[in-house]
């Protein structure tokens, strides 16, 4: 594979702070080719290929955008994504960032299609979907990473290597919290983040499950959700608050809370960080990760021009954030950059190798278990299935039994 066509359907928030600053940088650094984003909007468009401080990041680079803004702001295409994909020659690169309800048809469209997927998490909301997925592609040689980012965050990969030492001991209790901003509720997400379709578990508490097997192998067993309801400004009602309860198989229990209630004026995008305790039969052991806060703090003289900014802002050089090495413009730094950057590397180097050998490869990035793959985390969308079923029957336990096909159900 020379340099991949890059096709990203969603414009959306994830768009802008991460996926498209993090593949022009990869543009720049001549990894990959044209870039293409289908939203479902003009105004989308318009606004990702507008936005400020992208562009000073990256001068000269751009994309192709999907429905063209020149037909108007409005103007709306829901399906464009289904074309846009069959018009990409083969065996290129598409990344789902769209909601999460509709993550299994643009994933299957690309699939069918003979393209390498990288999808946001969560990959799909259904077992069977992931399975799906992951015949699907494996019968086509095809790499589908899922974008778990904080996995490439240097602090999950140093307890990871800690934990498979022995160095904790067995994972016992944890406890888990990221809360999002207030102002989440004003965005994109009242038209899609409702009831019937996600919560705040599912949208970020998958982070923390992910987190958990990550670090320590152990895989979830049951699940309880339990969800306060909330109204967005436009009367579209969502469960914006969540407290789930995890039962992994060596009967450890991970608590994790999660909302979009992070008051705009705090500092720093939210507040989030995971507490772990541990037994080696004879001694405790413990692990805390501040997630948030990277022991930053700034008082400008005005607001920060941002969503959400603030005079006192506790900033992250962890996940995202842009800096001067000299240019031209400004480069990423942070995992979420490095995340992107290990995916399509990965999916270029299965295109890469000859056919005979790509099979042997997508094996070995299963079996490496530092990307998430539909063939090695597929307890993510146990996990999100069961939640979902506890969350709709009052916080119900909802179990999650192995079998061919695995099932969940409550008891
Ligand atoms: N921490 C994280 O890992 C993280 C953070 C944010 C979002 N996400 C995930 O990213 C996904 C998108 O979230 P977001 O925050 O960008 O949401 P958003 O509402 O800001 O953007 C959604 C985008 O999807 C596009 N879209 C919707 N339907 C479409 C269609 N039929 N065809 C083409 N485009 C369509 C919209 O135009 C919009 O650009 C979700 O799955 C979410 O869970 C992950």
């Amino acid at each position: 594979m020379l340099k991949p066509q890059i096709t990203m359907i969603g414009g959306g928030m994830i768009a802008h702070d991460q996926i498209l600053p993090s593949l022009y940088q990869l543009q720049r650094q001549d990894l990959i080719g044209e870039i293409a984003v289908c939203a479902q909007h003009g105004r989308t468009i318009q606004a990702l290929a507008d936005n400020a401080a992208i562009r000073r990041a990256f001068p000269g680079h751009s994309f192709r955008g999907y429905p063209d803004p020149a037909a108007g702001a409005d103007a709306k295409d829901s399906s464009g994504y289904q074309r846009i994909i069959a018009a990409m020659p083969p065996r290129q690169i598409v990344i789902a960032a769209i909601p999460d309800q509709i993550h299994h048809d643009v994933i299957m469209t690309a699939i069918r299609h003979d393209q390498h997927l990288i999808a946001v998490k969560p990959l799909v909301l259904r077992m069977d979907h992931a399975a799906e997925i992951e015949r699907e592609a494996r019968s086509r040689n095809l790499f589908v990473g899922t974008e778990y980012h904080k996995r490439f965050d240097d602090r999950s990969l140093l307890a990871r290597r800690r934990y498979r030492e022995g160095m904790f001991g067995e994972f016992k209790l944890g406890t888990a919290r990221l809360m999002e901003k207030w102002y989440y509720r004003n965005s994109n997400f009242q038209n899609w983040f409702t009831a019937e379709n996600s919560d705040a578990f599912t949208y970020i508490g998958c982070h923390y499950v992910d987190f958990v097997h990550f670090v320590t192998g152990l895989v979830p067993v049951s699940v309880s959700v339990y969800g306060i309801k909330d109204r967005f400004p436009n009367g579209n009602e969502g469960y914006l608050w969540t407290d789930a309860r995890v039962i992994w198989n060596n009967g450890a229990c991970l608590n994790v809370q999660n909302s979009l209630s992070f008051p705009d004026e705090a500092p720093g995008s939210n507040t989030q960080g995971i507490t772990m305790y541990f037994s080696d039969g004879e001694r405790g052991a413990w692990l805390d990760h501040s997630d948030q806060y990277r022991g930053i703090k700034y008082c400008y003289t005005r607001r920060l021009g941002i969503d959400g900014g603030t005079v006192f802002h506790e900033p992250s050089t962890e996940y995202f954030q842009y800096v001067d090495l000299g240019g031209p413009g400004l480069a990423c730094a942070g995992y979420g950059f490095r995340s992107i950057d290990h995916l399509i590397r990965a999916a270029i180097r299965v295109e890469s190798a000859p056919g005979a050998e790509r099979a042997a490869i997508l094996m070995e990035i299963d079996d490496a278990g530092i990307i998430a793959t539909p063939a090695n985390s597929s307890y993510n969308e146990a996990v999100i299935e069961a939640g979902r079923l506890s969350l709709q029957n009052g916080g119900k336990t909802a179990v999650i039994e192995s079998g061919e096909p695995p099932r969940v159900r409550l008891i």
